[in-house]
């Protein structure tokens, strides 16, 4: 049955390529690696019940699953009609950047989150590592040379198939777009970065606007603490004067900022 709960409507944009649907401007991460699967799943659930249209996750943060779980059973409770009112992106791993695993990894993905199309599939960082499971921290003895041409062709045709609707890049700098934009047929949608006010980017984020790349924001609020060290963005002292002098709270101030 569906929700009698209300929901909010996020504004949308359009991507500068690739055929995708227009992307709500605010999405819900999902790099919940010490979450267990069924809460990730419950969390998706309860977020699209509130509103959201945008999931981000990646293979590393092994979230496909419960994500695509989550959406699956809003569409069974009524609370959207199909995957398709769901923007989802998800991320090609520094150990499946090789040309020919692109394709194989991208399937992998979609058959974690038994869907069969992604909103939009990006490049997770510009880094190599040599192929098999994921290894964080990475190490140094399996780092290998990124190939920007290969891999960007791999994921060109990852679109032309239709099996992510966009593609792009994230954490790249303007020297990786350097290296990858004379080959790129299709630029890049998305560059995906950190972006808050400890965090500004601002010779990223001019490039990005010449070249039409939309530039997305990671860690708005100043990321999450996986080893316990303070949150420089959220425990600012001026940030939090801010906050009490627009008697909103700092959360607030960033959000406002992302979109100022
Ligand atoms: N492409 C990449 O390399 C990359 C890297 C990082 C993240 N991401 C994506 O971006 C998403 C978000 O980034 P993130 O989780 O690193 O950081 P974030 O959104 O900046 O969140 C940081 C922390 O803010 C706290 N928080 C959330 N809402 C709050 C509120 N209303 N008031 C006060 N504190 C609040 C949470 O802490 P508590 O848990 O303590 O409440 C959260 O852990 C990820 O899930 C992932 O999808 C991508």
């Amino acid at each position: 049955m569906a929700s009698t709960r209300s929901t909010t409507v996020v504004p949308e944009l359009s991507l500068p390529s690739g055929n995708a649907r227009p992307v709500p401007v605010i999405g819900l991460g999902t790099a919940a690696i010490f979450l267990p699967p069924e809460a990730t799943k419950n969390v998706v659930l309860a977020a699209i019940e509130l509103g959201f249209r945008h999931f981000d996750t990646a293979y590393f943060y092994g979230t496909e699953k419960p994500l695509g779980e989550g959406v699956a059973e809003a569409v069974r409770r009524g609370l959207i009609k199909s995957r398709e009112e769901v923007f989802v992106t998800s991320k090609l791993w520094c150990t499946q950047c090789h040309p020919d695993l692109v394709l194989p990894s991208l399937r992998e993905t979609l058959e974690n989150l038994q869907m069969e199309y992604l909103d939009l599939y990006l490049i997770h960082m510009p880094v190599c590592q040599k192929p098999g499971p994921p290894v964080f921290p990475a190490r140094k003895e399996d780092a290998l040379p990124f190939d920007f041409k290969g891999v960007w062709q791999a994921m060109e045709e990852c679109q032309r198939l239709g099996l992510a609707r966009a593609i792009g890049v994230s954490n790249f700098t303007t020297k990786h777009l350097d290296k990858t934009l004379p080959f790129a047929t299709i630029t890049p949608a998305v560059n995906q970065v950190e972006l808050n006010p400890v965090c500004q980017q601002p010779k990223l984020r001019r490039y990005c606007a010449e070249k039409g790349i939309h530039v997305q924001a990671f860690s708005p609020l100043g990321g999450q603490s996986w080893t316990g060290e303070r949150n420089a963005v959220l425990e600012s002292q001026v940030l939090a004067e801010i906050a009490k002098a627009r008697g909103k709270t700092v959360a607030q101030v960033l959000m406002y900022y992302i979109f100022s």
